[in-house]
């Protein structure tokens, strides 16, 4: 697999080395994705085979590190880690609250991204097997989300919708809204953040991603967020060209 190695790269068969390395490193900036739980979680990884090396990372997010990452068997992984100390717990709260998949009585910060860490696995995975693009995803462990890499065989990775000129915009408009339907008829979820921003473009394939705030469709609060997200879209189909109204989109995803 040719993918460039750089120095920041970090080799997960020698942690014990990155380990004390950090240990010293800790207080210092840019370290805080990897602080010692971090660490042991991607060490836990590497030995269970799910990654042997982190290389480059893709994106830096308010919460959220991206990184690319190499499993045991050379294929290119995307690897999601959230940050404890800048994660934003009200929100966390406030969307995993009412879902009956989660008991979320602790108080505890770790546990409530750990919880959102599996919210962020199971959606994905209700999501794949309803039939909608999205990241295939592998394994959720601690703050770390191990999941399908979406881009090139040589390790780009996918554009965002948003940034991408669209060749083929009908297309892709009733491709994304068929797979708001089947979210919402068959996984029973709204993605609660679609947007332009959460699309990538393989090729010219749209692929829904960052599904960490999903929601059941039965939860008090999935109607203000499926209104939400459509509202969204209207205006990124807009700048493909494409004008749609809420009603027809609604009258597609609830198949009236
Ligand atoms: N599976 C993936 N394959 C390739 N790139 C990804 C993948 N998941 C996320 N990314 C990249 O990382 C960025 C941030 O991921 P996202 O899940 O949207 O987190 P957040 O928006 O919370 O930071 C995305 O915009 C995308 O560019
Ligand atoms: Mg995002």
């Amino acid at each position: 697999m040719e993918s460039p190695i750089t120095k920041s790269d970090i080799d997960l068969q020698k942690m014990r080395e990155v380990k004390r390395l950090k240990s010293v490193e800790d207080r210092r900036v840019g370290s805080e994705v990897f602080d010692r739980i971090t660490l042991k979680t991607l060490y836990k990884l590497a030995n269970q085979g799910y990654i042997h090396l982190l290389n480059g990372a893709i994106s830096t997010g308010k919460e959220a590190n991206v990184f690319k990452g190499v499993d045991d068997h050379g294929k290119i992984v995307a690897v999601k880690i959230y940050r404890v100390t800048t994660s934003d717990f009200k929100k966390m709260q406030y969307y995993i609250q009412g879902d009956p998949r989660f008991n979320v009585r602790s108080n505890s910060k770790r546990q409530l991204i750990n919880n959102w860490v599996l919210k962020e696995f199971k959606n994905l995975n209700r999501a794949y097997e309803a039939g909608v693009r999205v990241p295939q995803p592998i394994i959720a462990k601690n703050n770390i989300l191990i999941m399908e890499f979406i881009g090139d065989s040589d390790g780009t990775p996918a554009r965002l919708m948003r940034q991408s000129q669209i060749s083929n915009p009908q297309y892709v408009v009733d491709k994304i809204i068929d797979y708001i339907k089947k979210l919402y008829n068959d996984a029973e979820l709204v993605h609660g953040d679609l947007s332009g921003f959460n699309i990538l473009m393989e090729d010219d394939e749209p692929v829904i991603i960052d599904l960490s705030q999903g929601m059941v469709v039965d939860h008090p609060l999935s109607d203000e967020l499926l209104n939400r997200d459509i509202e969204n879209l209207i205006k990124d189909f807009k700048k493909m060209g494409i004008e749609i109204s809420k009603d027809d989109i609604k009258r597609k995803i609830m198949d009236l």
